[in-house]
């Protein structure tokens, strides 16, 4: 089982998309094992973007994921970084598949609507920062034997 940090982005929240989000991630299986619905501060947005500072585009990014109301969530499930990635689409919308999020809603780079972990080690580091461990609940569903070929 994996953890990831998705973040549903000023634009999707401003455009209404919340839910339109949630659910592509819940229809695709994977577990919301934490959520909240929160404004990134600027110093929390250095954090979580300290890989890209010094791109030409930071200063941009720190301003756009700092914008507005943002939904923070933790998905789990087998291969969770990946295949919420492939469920997000490429980073820039001219790229990202028809039927991903950013290739159903997306145009531009710089309004892509959700961000998703991009490796295990970046989704540890990231659940830490937004999430403390009592905040994220260990549970199974009903119909997690439907999903999963074994559920633990
Ligand atoms: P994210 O971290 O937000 O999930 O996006 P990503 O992994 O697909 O892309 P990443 O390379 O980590 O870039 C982070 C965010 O920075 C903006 N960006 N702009 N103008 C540009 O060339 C450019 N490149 C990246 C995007 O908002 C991207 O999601
Ligand atoms: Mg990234």
């Amino acid at each position: 089982m994996e953890r990831t940090l998705i973040i549903i982005k000023p634009d999707a929240v401003q455009r209404g998309l919340i839910g339109e989000i949630i659910t592509r991630f819940e229809r695709r299986g994977l577990r919301i094992v934490g959520m909240k619905f929160m404004r990134i501060d600027r110093a929390l947005a250095e954090k979580h973007y300290a890989e890209h500072k010094g791109k030409s585009f930071y200063e941009s990014l720190l301003d756009y994921i700092t914008s507005a109301p943002v939904v923070v969530m933790v998905l789990e499930g087998p291969n969770a970084v990946q295949i919420a990635r492939n469920t997000i689409g490429a980073t820039k919308p001219v790229e990202a598949a028809a039927g991903s999020i950013r290739g159903d809603f997306g145009l531009e780079t710089g309004r892509n609507l959700v961000h998703g972990s991009d490796s295990l080690a970046s989704s540890q580091r990231e659940i830490a920062l937004f999430f403390a461990a009592e905040e994220l609940i260990s549970w199974t569903r009903d119909v997690d034997r439907w999903i999963l070929e074994k559920v633990e």
